[in-house]
């Protein structure tokens, strides 16, 4: 169960103000809104990274807000993949990515798990991704963004949290890769909570629960069929939208 009460988020001033929402079950939510709207912030904030402006959230009743420690007991977190090379100078490799972060999460929780079913979390974890074997030896520098995002989604799963936040997580994912990412996710939140921004919503359409759609100060949260409408995306895109309306054929999308 995964709570938030008068949630604000936002750095100086607020991004959004007053964010209620009460995930009870695993779903999958899908985080929409325009270029700078705060969905990352959103996200980092429900991670313990950032603390909000104000409210609280609660994960299993447990207050974990402004606590990365006490959020990463319950949660995962992937980033949003930034082509830089910025962490060349320390190489990684894609195996020892994935073990450490898996490790470190079972660790902070206290969670007992042995090498022997540590090696076959990461080797399922790097597998469910589609990273193969060839590329678990290579430093995560030398991989193209759409791997680097796989295995950081391959990260998140292996610390198998009951809540996942995935930060564009088909960003840079090729059309064929897209669709079986999304699939993977939408198998993923039959278990898990699993919160996702995205800025191509038809993707993950068909296996989401709940859209949370911010922008401009406010947000909504609703299924699917009561966001994704020509009204309510002008309010939070502008004008833009009947184009991007068209793009995710929201008139003939039913549930
Ligand atoms: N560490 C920070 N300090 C101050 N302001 C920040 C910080 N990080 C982000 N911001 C600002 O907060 C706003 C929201 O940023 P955020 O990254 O949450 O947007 P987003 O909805 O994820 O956008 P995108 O679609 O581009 O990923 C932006 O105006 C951004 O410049
Ligand atoms: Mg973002």
């Amino acid at each position: 169960m995964l709570k938030t009460v008068n949630l604000d988020i936002g750095f100086d001033k607020p991004l959004v103000r007053n964010i209620n929402i009460y995930i009870e079950k695993p779903s999958l939510v899908q985080v929409m809104g325009p270029n700078g709207a705060g969905k990352t912030t959103f996200l980092k904030t429900l991670a313990g990274l950032i603390k909000p402006l104000n409210g609280r959230i609660y994960i299993d009743d447990v207050d974990v807000t402004g606590s990365s420690e006490k959020a990463g007991r319950f949660i995962s977190f992937s980033p949003q993949i930034v082509t830089t090379k910025q962490g060349e100078a320390f190489p990684i490799s894609v195996w020892e990515f994935v073990e450490f972060g898996a490790d470190l999460c079972y660790r902070k929780r206290g969670v007992g798990i042995s090498k022997m079913e540590l090696r076959k979390v990461v080797r399922d974890a790097l597998q469910s991704v589609g990273i193969g074997q060839e590329l678990w030896g290579r430093s995560i520098w030398r991989l193209s963004g759409g791997q680097r995002q796989r295995i950081f989604i391959a990260r998140a799963i292996a610390c198998n949290t009951p809540i996942i936040l995935l930060d564009e997580p088909l960003s840079s994912i090729d059309p064929e890769g897209k669709a079986e990412i999304a699939n993977l996710i939408g198998s993923l939140s039959k278990s898990k909570i699993v919160i996702a921004t995205c800025h191509d919503p038809e993707m993950l359409l068909r296996y989401t629960d709940l859209v949370l759609l911010i922008g401009k100060g406010k947000y909504v949260a609703d299924k699917p069929e009561n966001v994704l409408v020509g009204n309510v995306l002008r309010e939070f895109y502008g004008e833009s939208i009947v184009e991007f309306a068209n793009h995710i054929h929201v008139c003939d999308y039913h549930v």
